[in-house]
Formats: structure tokens, sequence, C-alpha cells
């Protein structure tokens, strides 16, 4: 075993920057904590970088190079940073990465190879930036039958609903101005539409299960269609934050990514910016709530850099990947609730004409399919238009659904497409 710990690094972008700098200043910390230093022998990255004296052009002579120990895939993106971790695992190289997307689409592959190859893959960066809630599921509750995860999983969308909310910023120049200060994806279309919490649900779902839930299995709905005019109205209940949730029910687990009205006094209300909150309920641990910087360079990079100390551990002993830190079981098949079977509250908004007899109309097609008004109010007239708010009592989505549709064929009275946002209270 060589004097430390080798590392490559694939993917110099803002988290690629940050892991060099944090890993170089904190040596000290790291000589504690893994007994030997860690090194970054080379840097892979498509244009020439600020480091040449450890550029490398082609990734492949980095997964090829037997001194390296340690494999780091900052790349982002499907290909080719499936292809890379795929790659250094059969080339016998345990890995360290931030990439939700590939983990979350390739989950069978990365883990079935990680387990005949006897690697390791290390991930904490993917969900939440620096919250410790990969770990904190794998291990800290490791002893847990988990009911239900519910958080706030993506810094752009939480931050820009923040302005929204706090500022009055259009939805436009909220999301400049979280790509300004880095949070974004390259791609943002991922934050705004709920892509990315999806993909960190899955994640999280995936290990607290011990299965594969998929992306495709979560109903999914971002907020790039929210209207200001929402955040304002439902002010006086609360703030809308993008929620991914999965619950276990009896039928399947419930999985959901959608804008939520969640009530002022609930924790989930005061979470701000790019800070995200994660709440899992286990079954004698009752509620975990773990919070922090979801989104940034410190968090993210400060979140590859634990990684990379914690799996130098096992290096440093020659045990890493021998003893299994995923408990996947590629035979389980999970069963998954279908969308319209779950329950909750809503806040509807229905843009209608002001004339008598259109209130009794929506409510009785709402009652005709069981859903129940819990409260009703005319916040505000627009000319020959009011909007009208109605707060249901927990009913089902494909009932809803089906009452919405019937809604809003009534088009002498409708003026637009009926809003509905779920009402959620985190516990
Ligand atoms: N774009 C992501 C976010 C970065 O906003 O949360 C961290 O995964």
């Amino acid at each position: 075993m060589s004097k430390c710990i080798t590392v490559g690094l694939i993917g110099y972008g803002t988290v690629g920057k940050g892991v060099v700098r944090i890993l170089e200043n904190n040596q000290k910390i790291v000589l504690r904590k893994v007994g030997k230093h860690i090194k970054i022998k080379s840097i892979c990255d498509l244009n020439p970088i600020d480091r040449p004296e450890l550029y490398v052009k082609n990734f492949k002579d980095i997964i090829k190079d037997p001194e390296i120990d340690l494999i780091v895939e900052l790349i982002g993106g499907y290909e080719p940073a499936r292809s890379i971790i795929i790659e250094a695992l059969k080339a016998g190289k345990n890995v360290v990465s931030a990439n939700k997307a590939v983990l979350a689409k390739y989950w069978d592959q990365i883990f079935t190879t990680a387990q005949d190859y006897k690697k390791s893959i290390y991930y904490e960066a993917s969900v939440g930036g620096v919250i410790p809630v990969v770990q904190g599921l794998n291990e800290g509750l490791a002893a847990e039958e988990i009911f239900e995860i519910k958080g706030i999983l993506n810094g752009t969308t939480n931050f820009i609903l923040s302005k929204m909310t706090k500022e009055g910023l259009s939805y436009e120049d909220a999301l400049k101005s979280a790509q300004e200060a880095g949070f974004a994806e390259s791609n943002p279309a991922f934050d705004v539409d709920g892509i990315d919490t999806a993909n960190k649900l899955a994640i999280l779902a995936s290990l607290a299960w011990g299965g594969w839930i998929k992306v495709k299995n979560i109903a999914v709905k971002g907020i790039s269609d929210l209207n200001i005019k929402d955040v304002n109205l439902s002010k006086r209940i609360g703030n809308i934050k993008l929620i991914g949730s999965a619950i276990k029910t009896k039928n399947g687990i419930d999985l959901s990514v959608c804008p939520c009205l969640i009530n002022k006094s609930n924790t989930f209300s005061t979470v701000e910016n790019e800070y995200n909150a994660v709440l899992i309920k286990g079954k004698d641990s009752g509620d975990v709530l773990f919070y922090g910087k979801g989104a940034g360079q410190g968090p993210a990079a400060s979140a590859v850099v634990s990684d990379i100390i914690n799996l130098s551990k096992f290096i440093v002993t020659n045990t890493a990947g021998i003893v299994t830190d995923v408990i996947y079981d590629r035979k389980k098949k999970i069963k998954i609730l279908p969308a319209g079977q779950s329950r909750s509250a809503y806040y509807l908004r229905f843009t209608v004409v002001d004339k008598p007899g259109v209130l009794s109309k929506i409510s009785g097609i709402l009652g005709n399919n069981k859903v129940s008004i819990a409260s009703l109010s005319q916040p505000n007239k627009q000319g020959d238009y009011a909007d009208v708010v109605i707060i249901t009592h927990e009913t089902s989505l494909s009932h809803l659904e089906t009452a919405l549709r019937q809604i809003n064929a009534l088009k002498s009275i409708v003026k637009s497409k009926p809003v509905k946002i779920k009402i959620e209270n985190p516990s």
C-alpha cells in the first residue's frame, strides 16, 4: 500500500474546483481521519485547466492508471458519466460521484457492477448537497423500517420560490439569480421541471426500501407554470415548496414530486433559499429531520470530500467494496401505488364569471365527485371575472382530477384552467 491515497478527478467544473480546494486545504483533517494523505494525481476535463501539471485529456488514462485508488466522477449528465463509473468499477477502482441523474437511471447496473467487482461507490453529494442524508439513511437509520420520506430536495427551485414569495420577484428574475449563484443544473429544466428532485427522491426511496425505485414511477410536476397569483393568494395559509414525497402505504409506495402548500407553522415552510430539508419517518425512530445547504460549490464539494475521506478509510484497510455499503437486492420488486390513488387536501383556484349560480355549479361538481370543501373564498375580482379559492378536505387525486376536468369544460363560466396545489404538512 502506497504512502497516500491517490485520487483521479473527472470533471473540473464548479464542484470539482471546490473539491480540489477543500482537499488540499484540509490535509491535516484528512491525516487525522484516514491516517494517510489523500493526493489528487490527475484531473480530466474537456478543456485545459488552471492546474496543467495534473491535467489529463482522456478519462481512460485515469481509469487505467494503476496508481489511482479512487475515481471521482463530477461531470454530471448520463454519458459518458455512466461509462466512466462502470468502467472504473470494472477496472477495480472505488468511485465517488455526485451524479443523481446517472445513479437514479442506472441504479441497477451501477450497484450490480459494484457488487460483482467488489468495489464501492459513494454518492452523498447526489442528494441534499452537504446534508448527510445518504449516510443518515444507510447508517444512522440502518435499524429502521422506513415509513415515509419527504423533502425539499432542490436548492434552485427553493431559491426561486423563496425569492417569489419574500421579494415578489418574477419567476424569470428569480431563476436568473439562482443561475448566477451557481445553484442551477447546466440545463435548469432539470431543476424547475422537478426532474432533479425526482432523481434524488428515487435514490432515497431505493435506499430506504432496498430495491430500485425508478423515476418513471414518480408523478412529477415542477414549478415552471406556477402563477405568482397563487403564491400570493395562498400566503395567508403558508408557503409553496417543491416537495418530493415517498410514503409506504398498504397498497404500495406513494411517490410524487409537486409544488405543495405548506402551512406557516410547519418547519418545511421556513426552509428558504438554497437550503434543503428531508424528513424521514421510521418505525422506532419517529421523525428525523435533516437540514442544510442543498446546492452551491461549498456544500456539494464538502459532501464529495467527505465521501473521499470515508471511502479512503476502507481503502487503507483493503476493505472497500468487501463490506457491502448498499443493501441492494436486484430481485426485489417494490410495489408502487398508482398516482390517482394517492390522497391529500388541495388548494384550488378557479377564475370564473362573477354571476349567480357559478359557485353552486362548481361546488356541485366537486360534491358529485366526492370532493369535500373545507373553506371557500372569493379574494378578488377583475372586470367580469373573480378568483374563487377552495381548500378541500383530504380527497382522492383521481376524483379531484375528474371534477376539475368537468369544471374546466364549463367554457361559458371558466376563464382559465383550474389550478390545484397539494397541501402538505410534513410532521
Ligand atoms: N441543481 C441542484 C439543486 C444542485 O439546485 O439542488 C444540487 O444537486
